[in-house]
């Protein structure tokens, strides 16, 4: 993998779609090479000659040091402090639909708690027949376990580009997602153990971390399909992702999975807290805040090529990127090479599963001219992603959150890509 972007640029570029030919649909020779004498295969080389390194030198394994620019970045100049801050999952650098633990991106608003488990309790409380405490034991010998493989996307991914173009990757402008396997019991088996009042509308969650971050939840939504979880991947939930347990509120924005969970309280009208009154509403074009945008809106983004991963080679290339809807199953991605005049559907591979991530390909010949890279994904309901400028016509350009426009990469004639919008 090519990862030219080690720091982002700023950049604000507007491209004009006229004039440029779309590439070919795969036709051409396929990339292989003559057997000729190579050094690579004639020559004996270290890994041949002397034996490695034995079990155990490795408890705990790691990827190859030959990818060591595969990691989770930060950009120095969007906060404050490290301790509330984002980091990006590098997602140019990777394939399928699973994110890997170590680089699943995190967000914290007071740094990551260090919680020991065995200390570890979650309250429910409120507007319940009977309040209970679980002890983590409690929670994993509970009844009805759960697995299921969802998307986290944070509502402000993109949100730095409402204004045009900004950030040279889609690590950067994308990365604020991972979608990774939860294990866990539903919500809704623990609240029925507490008996839930008729009167409870809302649910407050509460992290123990030092933001102590709370959200309020609808009572509908805790009820049909949010997980207390655990595990992440097959293995404990990483302390970046809320060890040693962690709400998970399917295809809703990440701030609601409230991390370090430790109390829920039922109540009959939201909190108002912080995060859902000055934080995580969008402000329109009049002025005027629409609150309470929970579902996360069909999206997706080419990974392949990108800013960090540019062309390297003329004729075949596999194209390859994600998308993902709060709504449901993506039913179909669109790809245009041209600005968005000529689409083609790319092909979905690997499970297609509701509220999570879903790998698209295209294959393609590329004869070295620029392209306009693009791609349009729709969800099961019929929602299509909307372009920028669609969005904009509605929200105006103060919004931070919940930016799920079309996302466009400039491929130059050399190969390299970067970060525009067509006006
Ligand atoms: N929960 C607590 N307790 N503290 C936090 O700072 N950040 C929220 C949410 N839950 C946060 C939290 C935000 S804004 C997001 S996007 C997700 O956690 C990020 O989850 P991740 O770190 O697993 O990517
Ligand atoms: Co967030």
């Amino acid at each position: 993998m090519v990862d030219r972007a080690e720091t982002p640029l700023n950049r604000r570029r507007f491209l004009s779609a006229a004039g440029l030919a779309g590439a070919g649909l795969a036709t051409g020779a396929l990339p292989s090479r003559a057997a000729e004498p190579d050094a690579a295969i004639t020559d004996v080389q270290d890994w041949n000659r002397y034996l490695g390194e034995g079990v155990q030198a490795h408890p705990y394994g790691s990827p190859s040091k030959y990818e060591k620019n595969v990691v989770r970045r930060d950009v120095e100049w969007l906060t404050a402090s490290r301790e509330s801050s984002v980091n990006f999952t590098p997602l140019h650098a990777l394939d399928g639909n699973v994110t890997p633990s170590g680089l699943a991106f995190e967000r914290h608003h007071g740094g990551i708690a260090d919680i020991d488990p065995a200390k570890h309790r979650l309250m429910i409380h409120g507007l319940v027949d009977k309040p209970l405490v679980f002890t983590m034991d409690d929670l994993k010998r509970f009844p009805g376990r759960v697995h299921k493989l969802y998307f986290l996307e944070c509502a402000a991914n993109s949100g730095m580009e409402w204004r045009g173009a900004q950030l040279n990757g889609c690590q950067f402008t994308h990365g604020m997602i991972h979608n990774v396997w939860y294990t866990g019991v539903s919500l809704r088996s623990l609240l029925e153990q507490a008996g839930v009042k008729t009167n409870a509308k809302w649910l407050l969650a509460e992290g123990g971390d030092a933001s102590m971050m709370t959200r309020s939840i609808p009572l509908q939504k805790a009820l049909d399909d949010c997980i207390i979880a655990w595990g992440m991947n097959g293995e404990a939930l990483r302390p970046e992702q809320g060890y040693p347990v962690r709400l998970v509120v399917p295809g809703w924005e990440g701030n609601m999975w409230i991390k370090w969970l430790r109390r829920l309280e039922l109540g009959d009208e939201p909190w108002q807290a912080r995060e859902e009154t000055s934080k995580y509403t969008d402000l329109l074009a009049d002025g005027r805040s629409r609150r309470f945008t929970y579902i996360m809106d069909a999206k997706s983004v080419v990974t392949n090529p990108s800013p960090q991963a540019p062309l390297l080679h003329k004729g075949p290339n596999v194209l390859s990127g994600i998308a993902w809807s709060g709504r449901g199953r993506i039913e179909r991605v669109d790809v245009s090479l041209d600005g968005g005049r000529n689409w083609r559907t790319a092909r979905l591979e690997g499970p297609v599963l509701s509220r999570s991530m879903t790998r698209f390909y295209v294959d393609f010949d590329w004869d070295g001219r620029e392209l306009l890279v693009q791609s349009r994904a729709m969800d099961e309901t019929g929602y299509v992603q909307p372009t920028k400028n669609e969005l904009r016509a509605v929200r105006g350009v103060n919004s931070i959150y919940h930016n799920n426009g079309v996302q466009t990469w400039f491929v130059h004639k050399n190969g390299e890509t970067e970060n525009v919008e067509i006006s």
